[in-house]
């Protein structure tokens, strides 16, 4: 009587109480051979790492914090839209769970009622021509309380239990499970384009007035669309800018 209707997604789990972070449990057991849609999930993180070279709040029991091995058979240079695969993934699953106007923030934060909920790091390893794995790190606060977060986000971050929600942690794996698969395979299958099309759909950025950040420089504009890299355009009013994720941040103006 499983929640979990996937073919390969979260069908070979590894189950920490406690770990430094999954993405490095991941990683280890991929470079061994782990095979494609096994997942790493803990209780809790010591050291999650975020985006930005940024730490990731994981406590005891109050989220899920896991990471998806995929072997993907598309070449290096797509894997940098497994992102926003992710997020597309991850977003309709939290729909599914009761949170239904969680949106995505570029690249790939969800966000409910403008305050962050899921945190999404990917890492690959890859030759010029192949990918020999691709980690999706997906952190999702689920029992967290407003007074729980650390100070420095506690009024830019929350959870289920703060939206007013008891999820199941693991009924809501399960419906991002599925959803994840279902993305994944219209990647492999045809492409990228429907992916961009449904990140597209569920953005909050898009249309947007944004400041971007690099180190201590920042300059604002509109956020327009996103071009077939996964990139954000930015019309400054005297120009669009190609943003790409790696070292940036925005926020809105
Ligand atoms: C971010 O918001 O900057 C990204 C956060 C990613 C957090 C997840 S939790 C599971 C996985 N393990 C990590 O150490 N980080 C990711």
């Amino acid at each position: 009587d499983s929640a979990l209707h996937t073919e390969t997604f979260g069908r070979h789990v590894v189950y920490l109480e406690s770990t430094q972070s999954t993405n490095e449990e991941a990683k280890k057991i991929a470079r061994e051979g782990a095979e494609e849609g096994t997942i790493v999930v803990a209780e809790e993180q010591i050291t999650g790492h975020g985006r930005l070279a940024r730490g990731f709040y994981s406590p005891f029991a109050k989220g899920i914090w896991f990471s998806l091995i995929l072997r993907p058979k598309f070449f290096p240079m797509e894997a940098s839209k497994c992102t926003l695969l992710a997020a597309v993934g991850v977003c309709r699953g939290i729909r599914r769970m009761g949170l239904a106007d969680a949106g995505i923030k570029w690249p790939n934060d969800i966000l409910v009622h403008g305050k962050k909920l899921v945190g999404i790091l990917t890492l690959m390893s890859a030759s010029m021509e192949k990918i020999d794995y691709i980690i999706m790190g997906i952190g999702i606060n689920t029992g967290i309380k407003k007074n729980e977060f650390p100070e420095d986000f506690r009024e830019g971050a929350t959870s289920f239990l703060n939206e007013g929600i008891n999820v199941s942690r693991k009924d809501l794996l399960a419906a991002i499970l599925g959803e994840l698969e279902k993305e994944y395979s219209i990647a492999q299958d045809e492409g990228f384009d429907k992916v961009l099309d449904d990140w597209r759909a569920l953005s909050v950025t898009l249309g947007q007035e944004v400041r971007v950040i690099f180190g201590d420089d920042s300059y604002t504009g509109k956020a327009v669309d996103i071009d077939r890299d996964g990139c954000l355009l930015v019309n400054t009013g005297s120009e669009v800018k190609r943003v790409i994720a790696g070292d940036v941040s925005i926020r809105p103006v």
